[in-house]
């Protein structure tokens, strides 16, 4: 295992991402889903060596990636998906949209399970189709999937789901049986589900992170998986998503999509993901989940010691805390307060839907340091 830890912030402040420039430099970056560490050593070495080749063309047509993720399933979750039933794309986000408008007429309805990672809404809107809100269920300690409220929206004709598994925000990894129910319905009803993974390699051990297309045979017929080494490698500018299957209709519906969309893959994203999800890598994703696994932990401690009145779950996987603040009585939209007042910027826990009303969401794949100012930040005002 190695040794992973992020940058200073110094450093941060020179990158040039989404989550570096947002905001003026007087602001902690906590919002958008990218994370504060180097890039694993693979990685790096495989993007040194293409920029030293000037090797920037178009991704070839037959790639080392797909028998590269077929090992990293078998070696971290003992699934053995067949490399052959595989296809890139850019980002997660066109492979659902691009999926869905293929197993969705225009206008019929696709399940999604707020509180849940925002631009769902909008990539079931780009796909022609419609939201049928099913809100996870909170029980107490967690959240789970609401079969039932799911079986009433596949009566009532929905022909799709978008599963996000491990689910963003709550960073919920959904137990092998209830992955297994899902797809027993979807199949009783003639409907598809698309599954988001891109979490899939964060999960904590121990967790049982079941991957979708491994939750029974009715799953291997109705499901799609989409999956990255972009969370956790931190490549979401790289561009490069696999798109899985698991049976012969569901892969000729892979097969049946335009060359096209697997010709806007990234050639550093496809070189990145091969790197980053070779045996090579697996230490230091270790090391990564170990310090991710530290950080959740020390914000429980940070938020029991300083701001008591927040109500937050550790969660299974990812580096996504989503934090209750209710009962600090600063509204339906907290982080904008703390934004103009704490100079903390959290995602808004209404755009994950109406159940996000007195929530954040906090990126907590950053330093310990930073993590610890932000917090202290954010505590200032409650004696405000
Ligand atoms: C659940 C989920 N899906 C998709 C994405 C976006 O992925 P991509 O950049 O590959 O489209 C994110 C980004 O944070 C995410 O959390």
């Amino acid at each position: 295992m190695l040794q992973v830890t992020a940058l200073p912030l110094s450093e941060l402040r020179e990158r040039t991402s989404e989550k570096w420039r947002e905001y003026p430099s007087d602001v902690l970056p906590l919002f958008v889903a990218e994370t504060d560490f180097p890039l694993a050593p693979t990685v790096k070495a495989a993007l040194q060596r293409a920029v030293d080749l000037g090797d920037t063309g178009y991704i070839a047509s037959r790639t080392p990636l797909p028998a590269a993720f077929a090992g990293f399933a078998e070696r971290r979750y003992g699934w053995s998906p067949d490399p052959a039933r595989m296809r890139t794309t850019a980002d997660v986000s066109m492979g659902i949209v691009e999926l869905l408008r293929r197993v969705v007429q225009p206008g019929e309805r696709v399940v999604v399970t707020p509180p849940v990672y925002p631009p769902f809404y909008d990539l079931v809107a780009e796909a022609g189709a419609e939201v049928l809100r099913v809100p996870l269920r909170d029980t107490g300690t967690g959240w789970e999937l609401d079969l039932d409220g799911i079986r009433s929206a596949f009566e009532d004709g929905a022909t799709a789901m978008l599963l996000c598994n491990p689910h963003n925000p709550t960073g919920t990894v959904h137990d092998r049986d209830t992955l297994v129910a899902l797809a027993e319905l979807a199949d009783e009803f003639g409907a598809s589900v698309v599954s988001d993974e891109i979490h899939a390699p964060l999960a904590q051990p121990g967790t049982g992170f079941t991957p979708f297309l491994d939750a029974g045979e009715a799953a291997q017929r109705v499901g799609y998986a989409v999956v990255s080494a972009s969370k956790a490698f931190n490549l979401a500018g790289l561009k490069c998503a696999l798109m899985v299957t698991a049976d012969d209709a569901t892969t000729a519906v892979v097969r049946g999509l335009p060359v096209e969309v697997e010709w806007r893959t990234g050639q550093f994203g496809l070189l990145a993901a091969t790197a980053a999800f070779s045996p090579e890598s697996d230490a230091w994703l270790d090391g990564l989940l170990r310090t991710l696994d530290e950080n959740r932990v020390l914000l429980e401690d940070l938020l029991a010691t300083h701001i008591p009145g927040a109500r937050y779950r550790i969660p299974a996987a990812g580096y996504l805390a989503w934090i209750d603040l209710t009962a600090l009585g600063w509204g339906d939209n907290p982080a904008r307060r703390i934004l103009t007042e704490a100079k903390v910027a959290l995602h808004y826990g209404p755009a994950f839907g109406d159940e996000g009303r007195g929530y954040v969401r906090l990126n907590f794949g950053t330093s310990p340091e930073i993590l610890t100012e932000a917090v202290t930040r954010i505590a200032a005002l409650v004696d405000r």
